[in-house]
């Protein structure tokens, strides 16, 4: 198939790019580099375009065709959007819809949509399967099923056929590929850390240490970004066969907290990571850890990387030598 990457130069979309690549399909990535790196676009062509630019977006349309979209492009910082929420509801929804027009325009019918497990909002069962109540707590999560529902919508008016993967937290790299994760400024936990213990002059915070949790620390589920790019080519293998919209949650089933995952990284890095107490973060729910059953179930998918230190150690191995 020949593949829009829109988001291609930006972290998990880059190592989708890899993965489709590496499977024998043709890519091409539509990005900005607002955030992105054109060193990350690595196995096609890469097209400088905005999805908030129609014009620009039509140009990346004429005279291509594409078998599907996948579309990683978004704002995807919970703490910026409680304080920003009108350039997540432009970049996340506007932009989404500019997207979903032009495929319209240019007989596109297929599309692979990045979304979080921020839809969900504050659990109410331990484990977050496709069917738990979806209240998000922060514009982030709003604006990703606010798209999740205009996808519904094209399903039932257009035939648009759509899989939208609820990422929980996208860790790890392919520092053998030359990709792994760079954020300016960075907000990630794992990546902070690793940047803690390079440089112990900027120790790292942790965010809240009341919440009700067994260390009163944060928990999530941290899945590897080539599990989740992995989820993707399946997510493009099930449109085929299947029409309509599909929404499935990807991530380990198991929760760490976020002194677990430091203790972790001591281990794998045999370094202590400096760290202090730091007030709660805006917006982050105190545990989120996914039920990938149906992923499992309807996709065939599971993820390898199952431990956190397997995770650890590939973001570790792109942090010691970062390509860009
Ligand atoms: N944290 C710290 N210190 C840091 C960075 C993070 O203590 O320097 C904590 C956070 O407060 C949180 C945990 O580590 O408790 C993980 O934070 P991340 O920023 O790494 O990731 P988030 O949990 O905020 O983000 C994930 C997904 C989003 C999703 C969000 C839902 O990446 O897509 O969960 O809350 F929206």
């Amino acid at each position: 198939m020949h593949l829009l990457v829109c988001g291609g130069a930006g972290y998990v979309g880059s190592h989708v790019a890899k993965v489709l690549y590496a499977r024998g399909h043709r890519v091409t990535v539509l990005d900005n580099l607002s955030t992105g790196h054109r060193e990350a676009v690595r196995w096609g062509p890469l097209i400088q375009a905005d999805i908030l630019d129609t014009a620009s977006l039509d140009a990346a349309f004429q005279g291509r065709h594409y078998d599907a979209v996948l579309h990683f492009c978004a704002r995807s910082l919970v703490g910026e959007s409680m304080v920003a929420p009108y350039d997540y509801y432009e970049n996340n929804v506007v932009g989404t819809l500019n997207l979903l027009q032009a495929m319209r325009r240019h007989d596109v019918e297929r599309i692979v949509f990045s979304s979080t497990a921020a839809v969900f909002g504050n659990p109410v069962s331990s484990l977050i399967d496709e069917d738990h109540p979806k209240a998000p707590i922060n514009p982030y999560g709003a604006s990703k099923l606010i798209v999740e529902r205009i996808l519904a919508d094209a399903a039932h008016a257009y035939g648009l056929r759509s899989v939208c993967l609820r990422y929980f937290n996208a860790a790890g790299a392919s520092a053998e590929d030359g990709i792994g994760e760079c954020h300016e400024p960075e907000t990630h936990l794992i990546p902070n850390l690793l940047r803690a213990l390079i440089n112990p002059a900027a120790p790292l915070k942790v965010f809240g240490q009341d919440y009700p949790t067994p260390d009163g620390t944060c928990v999530r589920d941290y899945v590897h970004v080539l599990d989740l790019a992995d989820a993707h080519v399946r997510a493009l293998e099930h449109m085929e066969r299947t029409p309509g919209a599909h929404a499935f949650n990807l991530g380990n089933g198991t929760g760490f907290s976020v002194l677990q995952v430091i203790q972790a990284a001591e281990q794998v890095t045999g370094h202590r990571v400096l760290f202090e107490a730091a007030p709660r973060r805006a917006g982050d729910p105190p545990v989120l850890v996914a039920s990938s059953q149906r992923a499992r179930d309807v996709l065939g998918w599971s993820p390898t990387y199952t431990g956190i230190a397997d995770i650890l150690r590939t973001a570790w191995d792109w942090h010691r030598a970062p390509a860009f």
